[in-house]
């Protein structure tokens, strides 16, 4: 069997990056290096302590670092409307088990990157602030990236604006220096998660699976699924977990190769993101999903954890 892909995961969760935590650490194609939040959806201490919590709920035992506070340019924004005041509500989670890494984000993903014998992937699933800043910081590392597989974006719409998706809208300037630097990317945007639904029959299942991360992982999808049924959608976008998808069941997705190009200027189009044929594709953009081979994958990842 093929060595597992190193991957640097770095997110602000949130229920839809946690459950993307959760098919990282379940599939043996990927090993976790490190964990790294970002202020997204809740202020960047909060993100920090969730992913500290979600990392001690999976039994993720790579170093978690701290972000960046804020956007490159931008003020903060957050999203308490999607995950309560905590940004990650709903069931009760255990305390961090192991302190912070003593480095910040961009300093321990530069360290993963020089020390890995094999180019690593990124998959950030929240703005993208510190992927930005360690591009910034580390060009000589880009041909350590094997690739960027990002939650961000959409082709044909927004959520936040009509125009713009959250994750690029909070740090259009940061996702611009990601689209433009040269690394390969994978965007799975709203175009392909908002078909990525979860209906309570699949988190009925889940919760059949009965461990204590099936048990948690059904209470956020009812939780995600409650907050979306009440803004009009048929189910829960499962958005981050996309990211994941990519790299271990790349067939469950359909995509096209695009040129995707940053609004960072426009009065009503800030954040959005121009998919185009007219000058060379940058990344592969995602636009299905089986959605009934996605609910499955979930299924079987929560069944590989164990009682404990
Ligand atoms: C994105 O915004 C966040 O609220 C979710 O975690 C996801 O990354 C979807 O627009
Ligand atoms: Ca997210």
């Amino acid at each position: 069997m093929e060595k597992p892909l190193p991957v640097l995961l770095d997110g602000d969760p949130g229920h839809d990056d946690a459950i993307a935590w959760m098919l990282a650490k379940a599939s043996p194609l990927l090993d976790i290096r490190a964990v790294t939040s970002v202020c997204g959806n809740q202020t960047i201490e909060k993100t920090t302590y969730n992913a500290q919590r979600v990392c001690a709920l999976l039994g993720i035992d790579a170093p978690v670092a701290m972000g960046k506070p804020a956007p490159l340019l931008a003020e903060p924004m957050n999203a308490p409307s999607v995950h309560g005041q905590s940004g990650l509500d709903g069931p009760v989670l255990p305390e961090p088990n192991a302190p912070l890494s003593s480095l910040r984000s961009v300093e321990l993903m530069a360290k993963v990157l020089q020390e890995s014998e094999t180019p690593v992937a990124l998959v950030p699933t929240g703005p993208l602030t510190n992927i930005a800043a360690l591009l910034l910081a580390h060009p000589e590392l880009k041909e350590k990236i094997k690739v960027i597989s990002l939650m961000g974006g959409g082709i044909t719409h927004g959520n936040w604006t009509p125009a713009a998706e959250f994750n690029i809208l909070v740090d259009p300037e940061a996702a611009k220096i990601v689209f433009e630097s040269g690394v390969p990317i994978v965007m799975s945007g709203l175009d392909v998660t908002e078909r990525a639904l979860i209906f309570p029959k699949d988190f009925e299942r889940i919760r059949k699976v009965g461990n204590p991360v099936a048990r948690v992982v059904a209470d956020w999808l009812e939780f995600f699924y409650g907050f979306h049924r009440e803004i009009g959608y048929t189910g829960a976008p499962l958005h981050d977990p996309v990211a994941v998808v990519s790299l271990i069941r790349p067939d469950l997705l359909t995509s096209k190769r695009l040129c995707v190009e940053i609004e960072t200027q426009g009065e009503y189009c800030r954040g959005a993101t121009i998919g185009h044929d007219r000058k060379p594709a940058n990344a592969l953009v995602n636009f299905d999903i089986d959605r009934d081979g996605f609910a499955d994958l979930l299924v079987e990842a929560v069944s590989t954890y164990g009682e404990g």
